[in-house]
């Protein structure tokens, strides 16, 4: 390709080193699109002729086929994908083939392929996360009612309902969406033209390529836009927020579809067995989704540490994008799908979560907030009486409600029988209707407007 300047061919390391194709032929596509719309935009500003440019893409045509049936042979000589097509092109056409890479470098080649490719990345997620909030609206929708322990310190705190347990997850999944949607807007500029990094002295039209490849327009700064990789590592932020959201749910499938907790009954679609441990079901895909987040913080970490320090434009570190790329939206994609599926098939043991959520004194607050209304007595105090109450049940071994009023009276000698009715979850969870509460009708409401939202 470059063999006037050249007297040796390169050491076979140096070849080594310097391929790409081994990961970014998953370009090809992207690398075929993007000269199929420089092609055409040549042949309408004159700059080839209308023949060449139909050769051309009707040679990049059957490249596309050879490539997607499996019979292209992809060479390491030629370095990377935007190589190979451009040699295969010329075996296949001729000398038209070497018309395509006026008034273009592989610089803003390989920029505009990877972030054609990127994007289709940022549709899937945000795909992918819309079909994961839908099948949680769903679970908070059967459970809108459902009492369970809420948690805080791993400690049973307060009752709240299944639903609203769902519903903080899809809160969190909305928000991942939306940074993946402001990020495709920002990202959606060509740097098609930029050329090696200084434009070029052609009359190109921008504009064209910009629209036929689906950008909302060219990117403004030829230095820029062929040095810019803040579409890749705004996926990979967002998909480190993403999967960090995914391993705490993952982490909470853990542990309550364990046998000291039974929260959950995952489904056989979704476990796997022991070979050696006949009665064992394992979490697997859970543990799984939550180990991905691994993997996606640290391509996040490693393309931000290639890019530190670069200076403009094109360096070829820079290659090195791509690897962290793929295999962040690779995993990220199998770990929404697999939660997706978990959520979708699982059961809340709905006995067994009543039960718990009734454990640890989990209504204390509830009395001392009636302690507060019912006798005008100050928080503070409400608390200290109630803490004196929930230390003689836990000494005597039974719960808040079972202990007798003379027994209450004597904390608190104003209390009345009416306490009672605020010492049940489902009492507990019905009254929490403050906005953003966990009363089933708070519930019931925003499964609604997720409903509307979703569809
Ligand atoms: N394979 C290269 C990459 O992925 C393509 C761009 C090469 N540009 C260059 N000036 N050598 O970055």
């Amino acid at each position: 390709m470059w063999g006037g300047r050249f007297a040796a061919g390169p050491d076979a390391i140096m070849e080594a080193i310097n391929a790409s194709i081994g990961f970014d032929k998953r370009m090809a596509a992207q690398d075929i699109m993007g000269s199929h719309a420089h092609a055409k935009m040549l042949a309408k500003q004159g700059i080839i002729t209308d023949a060449d440019a139909d050769t051309i893409c009707e040679g990049l045509s059957t490249i596309l086929s050879e490539i997607e049936s499996g019979t292209f042979e992809f060479s390491t000589a030629l370095e990377d994908i935007h190589m190979n097509v451009e040699s295969r092109l010329k075996d296949l056409i001729g000398e038209p083939a070497g018309r395509l890479h006026t008034a273009r470098s592989r610089n803003d080649q390989v920029a505009t392929d990877f972030k054609l490719w990127t994007r289709e990345q940022y549709d899937a997620a945000i795909a992918g996360i819309s079909a994961l909030m839908k099948v949680l609206v769903d679970q908070a929708d059967v459970g809108a009612d459902m009492v369970m322990p809420g948690f805080t310190h791993l400690q049973v705190a307060q009752p709240v309902t299944w639903g609203h347990h769902m519903l903080a997850y899809v809160e969190m999944l909305a928000r991942d969406r939306s940074r993946f949607q402001d990020a495709r807007t920002r990202m959606n500029e060509s740097p098609l033209g930029a050329a090696a990094l200084a434009g070029t002295s052609f009359p190109i039209d921008r504009d064209m390529t910009a629209e036929a490849l689906g950008f909302d327009r060219p990117a403004a700064n030829s230095l820029d836009a062929v040095s810019d990789r803040d579409f890749a590592l705004e996926f990979l932020s967002s998909a480190s927020f993403c999967a960090t959201h995914l391993s705490r749910l993952a982490e909470e499938l853990v542990i309550w579809s364990s046998a000291q907790f039974r929260f959950v009954t995952l489904s056989d679609r979704f476990s796997t067995g022991s070979s050696i441990m006949p009665q064992k079901k394992n979490p697997d895909a859970a543990e799984l989704i939550r180990a991905k987040v691994g993997r996606i913080n640290g391509s996040l970490v490693a393309l931000l540490t290639v890019m530190k320090g670069l200076p403009l434009t094109y360096s070829k570190d820079m290659q090195e994008d791509k690897e962290q790329v793929f295999d962040a939206a690779d995993s990220l994609m199998l770990a929404l799908a697999a939660m997706t599926g978990m959520v979708a098939d699982m059961t809340p043991n709905t006995a067994q979560l009543e039960t718990a959520a009734a454990s640890g004194f989990s209504t204390a607050t509830d009395l001392a907030d009636w302690l507060v209304r019912a006798l005008g007595m100050p928080f503070r105090d409400a608390h200290h009486v109630t803490g004196a109450l929930v230390a003689m049940a836990e000494g005597r071994g039974v719960d808040l409600h079972e202990l007798s009023l003379t027994d209450m009276q004597t904390e608190c000698a104003q209390i009345t029988d009416e306490v009672y009715g605020v010492l049940t979850v489902q009492k507990s969870v019905a009254s929490r209707v403050s906005y953003g509460g966990t009363a089933p009708s708070n519930v019931r409401a925003q499964v609604a407007r997720w409903k509307d939202a979703l569809s």
